[in-house]
């Protein structure tokens, strides 16, 4: 299938999370491809069979850019299933509960697209590095998606 996966990244980590999922799909025989938020049109992402979102927790939001370029895509419309991948920083800092992975599906709402998973990663720190054993998560996530998907 055609997998395209957005990243927002300002400190590197959902660009690693990206990578990450781009060799995964790729190894297991996908046409995939994967952009920065900032270098890509809604227009040229709206004919995947799956979509992947990976974006950082900013004040316990989704920063600004995804959610609008979630929100233009949604009024192209899109066919394909769609997955969200967020990062955030630990609950030891008693933050309130981020928001990012819901504001991102707000976002896409009317997209016409089907949420096939969403995934929380945490940073140890505001720049990261992200926690260990991230890559397993996201082949797990990966493995459920793929089930999900047939
Ligand atoms: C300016 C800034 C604000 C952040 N605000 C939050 C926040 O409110 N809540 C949170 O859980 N993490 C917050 N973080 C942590 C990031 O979400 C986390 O480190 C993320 O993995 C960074 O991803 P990136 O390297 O792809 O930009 C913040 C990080 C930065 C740099």
């Amino acid at each position: 299938m055609r997998v395209s996966i957005i990243y927002q990244s300002t400190h590197g980590n959902n660009r690693l999370v990206a990578n990450h999922v781009r060799n995964a799909m790729t190894l297991l025989g996908h046409d995939v491809e994967s952009h920065n938020v900032y270098d890509v049109t809604p227009q040229e992402v709206s004919a995947s069979d799956l979509l992947v979102f990976s974006a950082p927790t900013h004040i316990q939001r989704a920063p600004r850019k995804i959610r609008s370029f979630l929100k233009s895509l949604a009024r192209i419309g899109v066919y394909g299933d769609y997955a969200l991948i967020a990062t955030r920083l630990p609950d030891a800092l008693k933050l309130p509960n981020a928001r990012t992975l819901d504001m991102m599906e707000e976002s896409f709402e009317g997209s016409g697209g089907r949420i096939v998973g969403k995934l929380e990663l945490i940073s140890d720190d505001m720049r990261g590095p992200l926690e260990e054993g991230w890559e397993e998560k996201v082949d797990a996530f990966l493995a459920d998606i793929i089930v999900t998907d047939h």
